[in-house]
């Protein structure tokens, strides 16, 4: 794709991320999609017990991810995470230099990020939240559509309508996240105006990543009508439509309780461990992004960013 500014500023050969993921993220994963010249994004709880070191566990894997491969990788913090700021401190002291942040104000810690010459790449939702990130001096953004997996910005607003807003507000580079699952989503991405795309559904379906076979296999078997927003009175969430999940969706909270809290309890990220780190699909969510009608086959993530490269070119060139 023609314009390299992402390439750049990553040191990458594809604009292709890989979300960091909660839970499953691991570093085999991520060292993949670095190796093939994506970038891999480690999440800090990937692989780690329900109460286990947040912070330990993030130190163990950025040192296991480096064993792996020399190539960058990046790290997301949840800013609304009470330990993010300890986790942003071992992230920089083990030398991680790309930081992906969601969830919380960019004035947070961009600042401390960019002392220390991290690139800061920011999830937005909105045009309005697009232009603040880029005012708070972040250097990417992410455009998180309503079409990915978890937890959606409560505007709903899919990508398809987002992206070419945000790419009219910002000067910064774009990245699409939620939706794009092939090279033909690749490619849209690009055409609304962005210059990388995150996957994030597409890579858990993959031999690296540590997901249960069991909701590898669900997301294999499931079709267009695969996943079910839930979670709407507080945050819309995106799941694989499965028993619990069905369940949740007309779950409201009682009257005069903590939404906050409601929703942390039913659809949380610390919910969706049981089920797709143990498999345990029936008895608890599973987070999932509305494409996953499009993932037919565990690949190897290798084989994830080259079909992505070269489909991208062979579509481009029968558009010719
Ligand atoms: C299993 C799973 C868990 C996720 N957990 C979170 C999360 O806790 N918070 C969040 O903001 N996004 C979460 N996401 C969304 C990803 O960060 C990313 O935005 C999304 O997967 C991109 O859309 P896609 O799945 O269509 O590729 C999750 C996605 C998946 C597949």
């Amino acid at each position: 794709m023609r314009d390299i500014r992402l390439r750049r500023l990553l040191a990458i050969d594809h604009p292709i991320l890989q979300a960091g993921v909660p839970w499953v993220s691991n570093p085999e994963l991520v060292a993949a999609v670095s190796e093939a010249g994506g970038l891999g994004i480690l999440h800090p709880s990937a692989g780690m017990a329900p109460e286990g070191d947040m912070a330990g566990n993030l130190r163990e894997n950025i040192r296991a991810t480096r064993r792996l491969t020399a190539a960058p990788f990046g790290v997301c913090f949840y800013l609304a995470n009470p330990q993010v700021e300890g986790l942003i401190d071992v992230a920089l002291q083990e030398g991680a230099r790309i930081a992906v942040t969601y969830g919380g104000s960019p004035a947070l810690f961009t600042g401390k990020l960019k002392a220390d010459d991290a690139t800061v790449l920011h999830q937005v939702s909105t045009v309005r939240h697009a232009r603040g990130a880029e005012a708070q001096g972040v250097d990417v953004v992410i455009a998180d559509g309503y079409e990915g997996g978890g937890i959606r910005g409560p505007e709903e607003i899919p990508n398809l309508v987002l992206v070419p807003q945000i790419a009219e507000a910002v000067s910064i580079p774009i990245i699409v996240s939620g939706g794009v699952m092939d090279a033909r989503g690749y490619v849209a991405a690009m055409a609304l105006g962005a210059h990388g795309v995150q996957l994030g559904t597409r890579f858990v379906a993959t031999h690296e990543c540590i997901a249960h076979p069991k909701y590898k296999e669900a997301l294999l078997g499931a079709i267009d009508t695969g996943t079910i927003v839930a979670g709407r009175y507080h945050w819309p969430t995106r799941l694989l439509r499965s028993g619990k999940s069905i369940r949740s969706k007309n779950t409201e909270p009682p009257q005069d309780s903590d939404r906050q809290e409601f929703w942390d309890g039913e659809l949380g990220a610390t919910q969706i461990r049981e089920a797709i780190l143990d498999g345990n699909l029936d008895s608890s969510v599973a987070y999932c992004g509305a494409g996953v009608g499009l993932v037919s086959e565990i690949m190897s993530a290798a084989e994830v960013v080259e079909n992505l490269a070269s489909g991208s070119r062979t579509i481009i060139a029968g558009l010719r």
